[in-house]
């Protein structure tokens, strides 16, 4: 493949492929092979039209490790602020002789109309409320690291799948590779309607679409078409569970209709140590960050030995370099 800008546009054998990568990458790091020249003469750049810190910085340290050379754009401080637009950025980007551009935007589907104007691959750093790829291939190496496999893993993500990204790409890459998805939250944050929009999108092949998230307050808890459930009670869910994953609340996209209050949201979906102790002994808990402490997660349980939150952001690095070594080198 050229561009990663959905986890739908990767078949299981090619996700397969770049969690392998991604290993190798670690076992060289874990030897102190602290740079690969793979990337030698290639430009990367990463162009980031919203706030980031873990992709944004594993993005640029993963391209320097394969020795490519790295710009940072910040829409910040750049002409974006006079007016200029995507098309204009990217023209300019194509002419500095980008090889591979790294994009997040406000916008869901930006990563697409930008690969419409670059002769470069496209990677999707966070578009919008529609899909963050890469946080969905660093969570399933994380998880496949610790646990064993991906195929009939038990998988519940918790909390605003409503808006999303991580929850979008992960239900897509993980049932790709067999996992059982079970989205977990209140009624306003996920209706079921974005479920079946997902599960519509895995059987379309992932072509760029926006989710129209309607409200179905009456929806009773049921199975879509590709197989992801939905609940509403977290406590029934937890026992039968081998990962939960908690979503940040977006409290910057929220409106109030859809959030109670931040008390009755902990009180119902929040992730506590009573609440981990649901869980069976081998189950890991993870969370993309940034996390509201005391929101959708206790500090206790964030830094629990069942926490996998700092892994994360390590396998962030070795995913984000075997992507960009697949889809470079052309070998994905
Ligand atoms: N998980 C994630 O995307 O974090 P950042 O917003 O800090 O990049």
């Amino acid at each position: 493949i050229k561009h990663l800008r959905s986890a739908a546009d990767l078949d299981a054998p090619t996700a397969t492929l770049i969690l392998d990568t991604a290993g190798e990458m670690a076992a060289l790091a874990g030897r102190e092979v602290k740079k690969l020249p793979t990337l030698r003469g290639r430009t990367v750049v990463n162009l980031f039209y919203e706030d980031s810190t873990r992709t944004r910085i594993s993005f640029e340290a993963a391209a320097k490790r394969l020795s490519a050379d790295v710009i940072n754009f910040s829409a910040k401080g750049s002409s974006v602020s006079k007016g200029e637009s995507l098309k204009d950025t990217a023209l300019t980007l194509q002419a500095m002789g980008a090889d591979a551009v790294v994009i997040r935007h406000p916008a869901s589907g930006a990563p697409h109309r930008l690969a419409q104007w670059v002769d470069g691959s496209v990677i999707n750093a966070g578009d919008g409320t529609h899909e963050h790829p890469t946080q969905a291939l660093l969570d399933a190496y994380t998880m496949r690291s610790r646990l064993g496999r991906l195929d009939g893993l038990k998988v519940a993500i918790v909390g605003d799948v409503l808006h999303s990204r991580v929850a979008r790409s992960n239900v897509l890459l993980l049932t790709t590779l067999g996992a059982q998805i079970t989205l977990v939250g209140p009624p306003t944050l996920i209706p079921l309607n974005v479920a079946a929009a997902l599960s519509a999108e895995l059987d379309r092949g992932g072509k760029p679409k926006e989710t129209k998230a309607e409200l179905d307050r009456g929806g009773k808890p049921k199975e879509t078409k590709a197989g992801t459930k939905v609940s509403y009670d977290l406590d029934s869910v937890l026992p039968d569970m081998d990962v939960v994953m908690m979503l940040r609340v977006q409290t910057e996209r929220m409106q109030d209709s859809y959030f109670p209050s931040a008390r009755e949201y902990s009180r119902r979906y929040g992730l506590d140590l009573a609440r981990m102790r649901k869980l069976p002994e081998h189950a890991i808990v993870m969370h993309p960050g940034p996390m509201n402490r005391g929101m959708e997660i206790t500090p206790e349980v964030a830094d629990s030995s069942r926490s996998t939150i700092v892994e994360q952001v390590a396998n962030g690095v070795s995913a984000r370099m075997a992507v960009l070594y697949l889809l470079l080198g052309g070998k994905a």
